[in-house]
């Protein structure tokens, strides 16, 4: 198959060939020179077709400028563009689902994902959604265009939610606040805006462990990725004095990442008491708070307590950014609705940094998606239904913390001598239970159990029909 192509001299091939280009007539080679110039037709394609199919044509191809020393990235270039893409690894998360599809046994559990499940394993939509789907539905609304902000009523409601109604710095224009693309999106409109506009040390430090999507949003967005302590394995506790001492330590006027409540993955939360410390060492350290509040109301089952640190950081004199999402509070996971702000010194700051939001929005996606946005509005500005909703996400928080509590007394009941106090002392869908990587493989081996490999579980995949077999499981694994 080579024939064709290894006709020409090969020793000749090897001084001149620089790069080549396969087209419908055949191909040509750009030759090198004092100029690179384009050959003549070398091989044309009716020599090709006659003598080789395409595939060989590829294989002869890179067969021959192999043998000429030409680079095989050039060679592979000539019939695709991306041969040198290597395959990523999966998302651990999705892996984990996937494993568990493929699992026959009928008591299998999926501990991985994280999102909320109702006492029957099932997807769960809101009772106070539904109605709010309802309403907007009876409306008949157009399809057209969100701004590039969102509207001015979702915005207004997200960042009334976060700080409580009629606070100062909303009912002052201070807030500089858009749409964005669920948590997810409002983090990177946020990272991105830090990456240009941030007049201190483009550096963000997030706490250890965190959200496994921080690292790559702020890095894509360009700022630089540090860490602070944050998890203290011995205790599956918040590492205080170790955070205390590491924020101390950071450069001044450097950005911190906070997660305001529900910490993901660890489930760990400062006390209000540890947050103002952490407030005061911020404020010393002219540190930048950008808040991660992701799982308000999710938590505890209050969205104003939820908001507890928000708040005492803007009470304290810091001028945040923060990142909601509806995802978990709304079970909006796919709608994708969510809100960055900026807290701003004076209403034309605000009206400033508003302007360039949408500059750095306008080009990645143009404007938000109404749907979820609409629900949010509905559910947060009807005052029958938002009351429906406070009854939902209580009933959510409650079901989870009452899942941890079953799963330690259920530890308890089966012999475990272990300190299992943690998994109630931890808040939101998830628990860091300390279990080794060898523990977890044991028990998605051996129980069909499936979690990340830290040890993770979203105990919103515990239900009080599968609990029992959980805590057996885990007593087996850990004893
Ligand atoms: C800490 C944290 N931030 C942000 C998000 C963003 O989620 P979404 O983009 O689905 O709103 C999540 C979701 O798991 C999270 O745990």
């Amino acid at each position: 198959m080579t024939t064709a192509l290894t006709r020409s001299p090969r020793r000749k091939m090897e001084k001149t060939i620089h790069q080549f280009y396969l087209c419908e007539k055949g191909i040509f080679l750009v030759v090198k020179g004092k100029r690179p110039q384009v050959s003549k037709l070398v091989f044309s394609t009716m020599v090709i077709s006659r003598r080789m199919a395409v595939n060989p044509l590829r294989t002869a191809v890179l067969f021959s400028l192999n043998q000429s020393g030409a680079s095989s990235v050039l060679a592979s270039r000539a019939s695709s563009w991306w041969s040198h893409v290597e395959m990523g690894p999966p998302d651990p998360i999705l892996g984990v689902s996937e494993a568990y599809k493929r699992d026959t046994n009928p008591k299998k559990m999926n501990l991985g994902v994280g999102a909320y499940r109702d006492d029957n394993g099932k997807p769960f939509v809101l009772p106070s959604v539904k109605t709010a789907e309802q309403r907007i539905i009876a409306r008949n609304m157009d399809k057209e265009y969100s701004p590039i902000s969102g509207t001015p009523e979702f915005c207004r409601h997200s960042i009334n939610l976060a700080l409580g109604e009629g606070n100062e710095w909303v009912e002052n224009g201070l807030n500089a606040t858009v749409q964005g693309i669920s948590g997810t999106g409002s983090l990177r409109i946020g990272t991105n805006f830090l990456a240009v506009f941030f007049p201190g040390v483009k550096d963000i430090y997030l706490p250890t462990p965190t959200w496994g999507n921080h690292v790559p949003i702020s890095k894509h967005a360009g700022l630089n990725v540090k860490q602070y302590r944050y998890y203290d394995p011995k205790t599956c506790g918040f590492d205080f004095h170790g955070a205390l001492q590491d924020i101390a330590k950071i450069p001044s006027k450097s950005i911190i990442m906070l997660h305001a409540c529900a910490h993901n993955p660890t489930g760990v939360d400062p006390k209000p008491e540890q947050w103002a410390e952490i407030s005061k060492v911020v404020k010393e350290k002219e540190l930048f708070p950008f808040i991660d509040m992701a799982y308000q109301g999710f938590a505890s089952g209050d969205p104003d307590r939820d908001a507890t640190a928000v708040r005492m950081f803007l009470k304290d004199g810091h001028k945040i950014a923060l990142a909601q999402s509806f995802a978990k509070n709304m079970g909006l996971y796919g709608e994708r609705a969510g809100a960055f702000s900026l807290i701003c010194n004076s209403k034309e700051e605000a009206a400033a940094v508003m302007s360039q939001l949408k500059i750095i929005i306008r080009p990645m996606y143009s404007n938000p998606p109404i749907t979820g946005a609409r629900i949010v509005t509905e559910v947060l500005g009807d005052p029958e239904i938002r009351k429906q909703w406070l009854v939902d996400v209580k009933g959510m928080a409650d079901r989870i913390i009452t899942m941890r509590q079953m799963l330690r007394d259920g530890l308890a009941k089966e012999g475990s001598s272990k300190n299992w106090a943690h998994i109630t002392e931890q808040i939101g869908m998830f628990c860091f239970t300390g279990m080794t990587p060898q523990q977890v493989e044991r028990l998605t081996k051996d129980y069909s159990i499936y979690l990340t490999k830290d040890g993770r579980i979203s105990v919103a995949g515990i239900t009080s029909h599968n609990v029992e077999y959980l805590a057996h499981a885990i007593h087996q694994v850990t004893k």
